[in-house]
């Protein structure tokens, strides 16, 4: 039997380590954070976030042999394996402020490992870190008058949230870094591959040296929103042109070198890891003298914030060039469907922009209403969680996330208690835009031809 110990009980500490306890009944395993508040949460029946399975999950594992603390000096003592999931939010001081991730958690976690340590443990990265960053934590780990060894693994955790759950129990891969050169090395990464055997099929679990492992997170996160911006690059000429931007993407899909996933055009991408990891990467990139190459991974941000921006042009050019005083609905504030997640979401931009211009904002969400209310404190936005009370009155709806809910509401209802005429700006296109024309709207996706009564 194992003690296994998380640090840090956010959006991957949370589900990762209740996941391996579901998996491994023999091993104890204890997840803490400095958040009281956030611990609390996690032993209550309203978990301090939401994902699809997650409460049936921590109902299950939760005082078996899943158990949530404060108490992380003593944890750490116990531990014979520590994951650590603390924040690495983007710098917003000094040397690589704006760019590099501010590891300053990070390294406190470490100290605090060293400082209480009794014995020999290894120490497993899961957030998301710069490339070399466990060479320093070896560093602060194994200081020359340490008597207590400890080996520092990279295992980047690659779960998309919303469908957190299920990439956990049935992942792509499971990257494991360390030193094959030495015996203590290759022992600590055979510990963590045993724990992961548990339910991962064995040629899914994938070796490499630390710094693969950590560079692979950050370009994979690098890749996959450049796919994203990539399409929105087309979705911009599509506007300008016949082209319908779902066309091209099936077809450019059905190439097996492209494969079909993750090429939805939308109004950008957000969540607290794509834009944070290609500064990561850019910041990488000028320390190493590779202009070029930060500039490359640059262009994928400033596109993704001129897609946002985009948005907000069309919406205020369709709208006669002023929403001053007219009120626009947000459907969804999440950065993705499934999620109550906020971090980065497009809908935080959207909102500041079109209260620049004056307009009167009012924001709906099923999940993500709170956190909408602490990103938005002290402006003049109205918040609603019914969507049919949200658009009594307004001028138009943007569709910012893509929540099944917005695919099923009455449009005629909606209709029928708006201002004319009604906009809607499909900023995901997840409706029936020629059905929604027909019943009188002014309609505007993303990369299609706008379905506008006032061009007949
Ligand atoms: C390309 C497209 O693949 C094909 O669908 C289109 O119809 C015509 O253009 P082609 O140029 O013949 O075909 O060859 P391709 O295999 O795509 O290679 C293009 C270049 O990219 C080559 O120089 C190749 O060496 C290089 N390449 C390809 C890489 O450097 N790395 C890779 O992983 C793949
Ligand atoms: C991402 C990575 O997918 C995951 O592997 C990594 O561990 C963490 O970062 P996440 O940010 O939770 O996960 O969600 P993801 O599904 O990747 O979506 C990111 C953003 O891109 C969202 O705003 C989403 O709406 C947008 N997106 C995604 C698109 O606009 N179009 C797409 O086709 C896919
Ligand atoms: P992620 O999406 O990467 O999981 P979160 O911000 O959701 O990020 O979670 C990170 C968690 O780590 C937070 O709950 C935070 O309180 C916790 N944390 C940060 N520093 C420490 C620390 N030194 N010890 C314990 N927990 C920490």
């Amino acid at each position: 039997m194992l003690n296994i110990l998380g640090i840090g009980a956010g959006y991957v500490g949370g589900p990762t380590m209740a996941v391996i306890a579901d998996k491994c009944p023999e091993h104890k395993v204890t997840v803490v954070d400095i958040n009281a508040e956030k611990i609390a949460a996690w032993n209550s029946d309203h978990l301090p976030i939401f994902e699809p399975g997650l409460d049936a999950l921590i109902e299950r594992v939760r005082g078996r042999n899943l158990f949530f603390s404060t108490e992380i000096d003593e944890e750490i003592r116990k531990a014979d394996l520590i994951f650590v999931s603390v924040n690495t939010p983007t710098k917003t001081y000094g040397q690589g402020a704006g760019l590099a991730a501010d590891l300053m958690y990070w390294e406190k976690t470490a100290r605090q490992i060293r400082a209480n340590a009794t014995g020999p443990k290894i120490v497993i990265e899961k957030s998301t870190v710069p490339v070399r960053t466990a060479v320093a934590m070896e560093r602060i780990l194994n200081e020359k008058d340490s008597p207590i060894h400890f080996d520092v693994l990279s295992c980047p955790e690659f779960l998309a949230e919303g469908t957190a759950i299920r990439d956990l129990e049935v992942p792509d891969r499971v990257l494991i870094g360390g030193r094959h050169d030495t015996d203590s090395g290759r022992e600590a990464m055979k510990k963590l591959s045993d724990i992961f055997r548990h339910w991962v099929p064995e040629e899914r679990i994938i070796h490499s040296n630390i710094w693969s492992a950590e560079l692979s997170k950050l370009a994979s996160n690098a890749f996959l929103a450049q796919r994203v911006s990539s399409i929105n690059a087309i979705s911009a000429i599509c506007e300008k042109t016949e082209a319908d931007i779902n066309e091209v993407s099936r077809a450019i899909g059905l190439d097996q070198r492209i494969g079909p996933h993750f090429l939805k055009s939308s109004v950008g991408f957000g969540g607290s890891c794509f834009k944070k990891d290609l500064l990561n990467l850019v910041y990488l990139c000028q320390f190493y003298g590779l202009e070029e190459a930060a500039e490359y991974w640059m262009w994928v941000v400033k596109f993704n914030d001129h897609q946002m921006n985009r948005f907000v042009d069309r919406i205020l050019k369709k709208m006669f060039n002023t929403i001053n005083g007219k009120r626009i609905v947000l459907f969804g504030f999440a950065f993705k469907a499934n999620t109550g997640d906020t971090r980065e979401s497009p809908a935080i931009y959207v909102t500041k922009r079109l209260l620049e211009e004056r307009a009167e904002v009012v924001v709906t969400d099923p999940r993500a209403l709170d956190n909408a209310r602490r990103d938005l404190e002290g402006m003049p936005v109205t918040f609603a969680e019914d969507p049919y009370e949200a658009v009594r009155g307004a001028h138009a709806i943007a569709v910012m996330t893509e929540w099944d809910l917005y695919r099923d509401l009455d449009y005629q209802r909606i209709y029928d208690v708006m201002e004319k005429p009604a906009f809607v700006f499909d900023g995901r296109n997840i409706l029936d835009h020629k059905g929604l024309y027909e019943m009188g709207y002014h309609v505007f996706p993303i990369g299609k031809k706008a379905l506008s009564h006032f061009d007949r």
